[in-house]
């Protein structure tokens, strides 16, 4: 056994568990190949080198004054003010959802994009009365490039099907649209970039009811500092550059939430019952029966 081959048998299961939890905190949850790669191979004998070949060495050469170059714009790093600046300036000429979905595709402002596998922008119906908007893209989100198809996505499904909604009668987006490594928080530059294009995207869709689904949502659209324990099931009037009346939105708590605090689920009901109500006054499309 060579030297790294002994090292490597000598590590123990709980140091790999370690190692593999520390990928994992740092967003690295997906092995990507099935090949491990070089680690732990012997390395292929170095190829023979090359004979040199003596060249003389090159005649000094007159460079031809060229025309200066026109000014270039400065380059926009990812997640700085002139990327959110940027964000501003494209979201505000996109006049339809299929423009908002390719101007955002385009953007590079975002530095998540860089470790996303692909841009999750919405689901359901974008003619329906009521528009949800979550947090970001987990894991499940960012294999299939859709809004809430996880375990939290299942409980959201839930939550609408005892109010008579289902994907036909609601459309879902995120405040983010690229996955955050290791399914962090988004940061407030990640935040501050996508929020003209999910104010367009809102804009665009015209919902007669918003939900806020989670504190990062509602913060952000609400530009509020309470947390959700106090605002949820509380109904804001927010306006949207290009709609000519406020839209009224209610934060609820996120469904991952939820999972994690079970007995929160009469809160819950509470909300999804003053929604109900809203959606009949407001004449929303829902499943009358449910
Ligand atoms: N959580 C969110 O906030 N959004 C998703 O799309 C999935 C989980």
């Amino acid at each position: 056994m060579d030297r790294i081959s002994e090292s490597a048998a000598a590590v123990q299961p709980a140091e790999i568990i370690a190692l593999l939890k520390w990928y994992q905190d740092a967003g690295v949850d997906e092995a990507i190949g099935d090949d491990p790669g070089a680690l732990g191979r012997p390395r292929a004998a170095a190829a023979p080198a090359a004979p040199v070949q003596m060249v003389p060495p090159p005649r000094p050469v007159q460079l031809e004054p060229r025309p200066s170059p026109r000014p270039q714009a400065a380059a926009v790093l990812p997640g700085s003010d002139a990327a959110t600046g940027d964000a501003r300036r494209i979201a505000a000429g996109c006049r339809t959802l299929e423009e908002l979905a390719a101007a955002l595709a385009a953007f590079d402002g975002c530095g998540l994009k860089a470790t996303a596998t692909q841009m999750v922008f919405a689901d359901g119906n974008p003619e329906a009365d009521i528009m949800i908007v979550g947090e970001a893209p987990g894991a499940e989100e960012d294999r299939l490039g859709k809004p809430f198809v996880g375990q939290s996505g299942k409980l959201l499904d839930r939550m609408l099907a005892a109010t008579g909604l289902d994907r036909s009668t609601v459309y879902i987006s995120n405040i983010v649209n690229w996955r955050p490594p290791g399914n962090r928080q988004p940061n407030a530059a990640e935040i501050a970039i996508s929020l003209p294009f999910i104010e367009c995207h809102i804009a665009l869709m015209r919902p007669k009811i918003l939900l806020c689904a989670g504190g990062t949502a509602a913060a952000a659209l609400l530009a509020t500092r309470e947390g959700i324990t106090r605002i949820h099931g509380r109904w804001f009037d927010r306006s949207f550059p290009g709609l000519p009346a406020p839209v009224p939105t209610m934060p609820i708590y996120h469904p991952a939430f939820i999972l994690r605090q079970p007995g929160m689920k009469r809160d819950v009901w509470r909300d999804l019952l003053v929604l109900k109500h809203r959606m009949i006054e407001l004449g929303c499309a829902f499943k009358r029966d449910a």
